[in-house]
């Protein structure tokens, strides 16, 4: 007995025939109409993720912040940066507390919040003092006792004195062109703090302690200010240079990097850069302005470990 062995050819013969009889059916064509409706689905899509998603998909990013000569105490120190909140303008309340949340939730040793609170303009003064009241207030929920601010361009344009008092109130001293020692089982590092280099007075003279027994950190709010540090004759004691202001460019287009980048923070937009002596780090931030969209690139929440960047000793044989 023999079985008719089915022909192969049979179902793609029937599936193209099928295909073809529905393409004669619904020609597809690239028609203007469909174009535009097309790009307004995904102009829709991007504005709902950017808007929405892609603003509020905070990112912990961890960094190991080697130091020449650093102290033993303060190998594997944690430090975590926040920038750039800009409470009330886009950023929501819930959100800012959510990254609190998280950020307590890493335990750093030592806290920064690199300026701007809330935003100057295009709301009305009052508004914005209000969004830094309610920024400060909400700051105090952060669980480390150990935590330091600077103005960015928006506070000092809101009222630098308002903003340093309301962040007095939560506890968060703010350095505006002032040092502090940050100490632990007797041995030292430096913090020093910049008032506005865009909108205000810094003075490195008085940020940068002129004899440092021990390494130095800087706050500056915009990151473009490190070609000033590293030519000042007190650029040469700084370690590293703690920035945000750029936002990371906020909305990055495939093959065309950040759309719109501020003044002052148009050359060092993002991550690590290394100086002959010193090295520059500028964090994302977590508010937007402008616009209320993030497009590939997230907020950010910086968590550093400190690691001793000396030569290793040779041992004597
Ligand atoms: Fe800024």
């Amino acid at each position: 007995m023999t079985h008719e062995v089915p022909s192969r050819t049979l179902p793609s013969a029937a599936l193209q025939e099928t295909v073809q009889r529905a393409l004669k059916r619904t020609p597809l064509r690239f028609t203007r109409r469909n174009f535009l409706a097309g790009a307004g689905a995904l102009a829709a899509g991007l504005t709902i993720d950017s808007g929405m998603i892609a603003r509020h998909s905070l990112e912990v990013v961890p960094q190991v912040l080697k130091i020449a000569r650093l102290p033993e105490a303060f190998h594997g120190y944690r430090i975590a940066q926040i920038s750039d909140i800009h409470l009330d303008a886009f950023t929501e309340p819930l959100f800012l507390s959510l990254a609190i949340r998280r950020l307590n939730q890493l335990a750093p040793d030592l806290v920064l919040l690199t300026g701007d609170f809330a935003s100057h303009g295009p709301l009305s003064p009052a508004f914005a003092r209000h969004a830094v009241v309610h920024c400060a207030e909400l700051l105090h929920e952060i669980a480390c006792p150990l935590r330091y601010a600077i103005l960015g361009n928006h506070d000092t344009g809101i009222g630098s004195a308002f903003v340093v008092a309301a962040l007095k109130a939560s506890h968060i001293p703010t350095l505006v062109n002032q040092h502090v020692p940050i100490e632990r089982n007797g041995q030292r590092f430096w913090l020093c703090g910049l008032d506005d280099p865009g909108t205000s007075n810094p003075i490195l003279d008085l940020a940068v302690p002129r004899d440092p027994d021990g390494p130095v950190i800087l706050l500056s709010h915009p990151p473009d200010f490190a070609d000033e540090v590293v030519r000042h004759p007190r650029g040469a004691l700084v370690d590293i240079m703690l920035a945000g202001h750029s936002h990371g460019g906020q909305v990055r287009l495939p093959f065309l990097g950040p759309l719109v980048l501020p003044p002052m923070g148009e050359k060092y937009v993002e991550g690590f850069y290394r100086f002959k002596q010193m090295q520059l780090y500028v964090n994302r931030g977590l508010g937007t302005v402008g616009l209320p969209f993030r497009l590939n690139c997230p907020p950010e929440i910086t968590l550093f470990t400190m690691q001793d960047d000396s030569p290793i000793k040779k041992l004597s044989s």
